[in-house]
């Protein structure tokens, strides 16, 4: 199919969304892939399952059986379990009403398909509802290890298999209540932090050894091995206050992964009111993303080769 055909007759940004439109969704909309009447006010939209084309089918099977075969024994079983239970097949991008007809019997999530990253208040307010909103397009072939937006395989693979642990099911829905919070008292900073060195970097503790459950290591060939095989990262036992002032790196893999006990842990770290917790740590300085501090339990204190020096977000 070709994607530049439906172009004409759809191009131009709806004015109802001027403002808050990222790059990403203004190359959709002037490119015709996505239409004002298609974008509903959630910024959600129909999964355009037409417009996949053997090209995407392609890339999703070759990053599924790149990822799924180099994971085993790298990637905790909630998340083999997840994959499996949902019956999300390499061949073809998923369909995500399929998907959810098992996802919502489950744990009552289900996928929404967005143009890619939304405003923060509607991330928050999806997830808040039991929704993870996954960007419906999918990487170019020449984009296979590198992506700076998250596409349909990091979304889908990386983040909507564990979605059907009934625990770390409740820990998304309480991390988009407390999004939606945060952004009342000013603490998006330090609740993005919990975030991105959880659900997008976070490692598990098992019995037999360190495993992955974050999407954004798990959807990635070299941080799947980077962060559980090298020297060079500390990796630092699981502390909220302690993530929560720590800054982290968008452009290299990380300095430091924070390790997990359970889902249980994590989930139980977030039933607490966080207002006092912002308040206090707003006093405090924040941490460099390859500091160790004081009061850390450290797993490794990492080696720091091959650490850039350019700024932490
Ligand atoms: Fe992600």
């Amino acid at each position: 199919m070709d994607m530049q055909s439906t172009a004409a007759s759809q191009a131009g940004t709806p004015a109802g969304f001027q403002g808050t439109l990222t790059d990403k969704l203004k190359e959709q909309f002037d490119a015709g892939l996505l239409s004002g009447q298609e974008l509903r006010p959630d910024f959600t939209i129909a999964q355009p399952v037409h417009r996949y084309t053997e090209s995407d089918h392609a890339v999703w099977r070759k990053l599924y059986e790149r990822q799924a075969s180099m994971l085993r024994g790298r990637v905790c079983d909630e998340f083999l379990q997840g994959l499996s239970t949902l019956g999300m097949g390499k061949d073809r991008v998923p369909d995500f009403e399929q998907l959810n007809e098992t996802l919502m019997h489950a744990t009552g999530w289900q996928v929404v398909a967005v143009p890619g990253l939304v405003p923060d208040h509607v991330f928050f307010e999806h997830l808040a509802n039991r929704r993870f909103p996954a960007s419906w397009w999918m990487r170019k072939p020449e984009q296979l290890d590198y992506l700076q937006e998250p596409d349909c395989f990091h979304d889908v693979f990386g983040h909507v298999p564990l979605l059907i642990n009934p625990v770390f099911a409740d820990y998304m829905e309480a991390y988009g209540k407390g999004g939606l919070k945060a952004a009342s008292l000013n603490a998006l900073d330090m609740l993005a932090r919990l975030y991105w060195y959880t659900v997008e970097f976070g490692l598990i503790r098992t019995d037999a050894g360190l495993r992955i459950y974050g999407a954004g290591i798990l959807s990635s060939q070299g941080e799947s091995l980077y962060s559980l095989d090298s020297a060079s990262p500390n990796r630092i036992g699981f502390d909220v206050r302690r993530i929560m002032r720590t800054r982290y790196r968008i452009d290299t893999f990380q300095k430091t992964y924070f390790v997990i006990d359970s889902f249980e842990q994590l989930f139980d770290a977030t039933r607490p009111d966080f207002a006092p917790l912002y308040e206090s740590l707003r006093a405090l300085p924040t941490l460099g993303a390859g500091d160790v501090a004081e009061g850390d339990l450290v797993l490794n204190a990492g080696t720091r080769e091959g650490w850039s020096d350019s700024d932490d977000v």
